[in-house]
């Protein structure tokens, strides 16, 4: 092997030559696009309050089995124990706005909620602006190019998603394919920064995106397929 040559020649330790002359640069490269595992504790908060949240997500959709799937929660957990629900969103484009992801919805939803003058917060627009550095936004499936980067202009403290954009593309979903991770990685400037936990629950959140283009996977709980077999809908429709 030529790093073990190499280390003789040199009078070196074959293993610290081999360590060093091992393919570093593929090392390194793929560093690049580790995750935290997703039950770790990051800032403190258990996997157990992850999840809490991130079911809570799950039933921020609108109806039993919508389509598009996608909710969002924006939590405060510089409270407490479970943390503070400040608002909820979900993909709401069949309204007639392309833009309306769940994030989107939720994003707004909470600027309407923290600035609203007869609300619990009253805030003026720059302290609404400031509080998103307190929130953390949990979204069932990995947010696209336009979400991620609405999560890093909104400067929010924590970002959680389930369902991968990979395992979204893989179950057929058109996707504009940027990982959030790499929206991240060019938000350098933007401050404060934001912490992402990925792939959180994805055993619970991915049925909720995996019938839509496969007819064998079972409706999501509550729902069934439509005579057509194309969608699913409430059983007590
Ligand atoms: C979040 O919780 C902290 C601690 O209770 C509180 O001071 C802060 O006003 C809350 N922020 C929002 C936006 O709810
Ligand atoms: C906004 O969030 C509140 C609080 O979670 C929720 O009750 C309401 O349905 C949400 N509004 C929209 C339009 O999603
Ligand atoms: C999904 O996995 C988590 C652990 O990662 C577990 O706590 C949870 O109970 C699982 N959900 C279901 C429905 O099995």
């Amino acid at each position: 092997m030529a790093p073990i040559r190499v280390g003789t020649l040199l009078g070196f330790l074959p293993e610290v030559v081999a360590g060093i002359i091992e393919p570093e640069e593929e090392v390194s490269a793929s560093v690049q696009d580790v995750l935290a595992d997703p039950q770790t504790s990051l800032n403190a908060i258990p996997f157990s309050t992850r999840a809490h949240w991130m079911r809570q997500a799950n039933i921020a959709l609108g109806a039993p089995c919508p389509f598009a799937a996608f909710g969002s929660v924006i939590v405060n957990h510089t409270v407490p124990g479970l943390g503070e629900l400040v608002c909820t969103g979900f993909n709401s484009r069949s309204s007639g706005n392309p833009i309306l992801h769940g994030e989107i919805a939720a994003i707004q939803n909470c600027s309407a909620i923290l600035t609203d003058p007869l609300g619990p917060y009253k805030l003026t627009g720059s302290k609404a602006i400031d509080a998103f550095s307190q929130l953390s936004l949990y979204t069932n499936a990995e947010s696209c190019p336009m979400c991620a980067s609405a999560i890093r202009w909104s400067s929010f403290r924590e970002y959680i998603y389930g369902t991968s954009i990979e395992t979204l593309v893989k179950q057929g979903w058109a996707q504009i394919r940027v990982s959030s991770l790499e929206i991240f990685r060019q938000s350098l400037d933007v401050q404060p920064q934001t912490r992402l936990l990925g792939q959180v629950l994805t055993n619970e959140t991915d049925p909720f995106f995996f019938w839509q283009f496969n007819p064998d996977f079972p409706c999501p709980e509550g729902c069934k397929r439509s005579e057509s077999g194309s969608t699913c809908e409430a059983v007590n429709a």
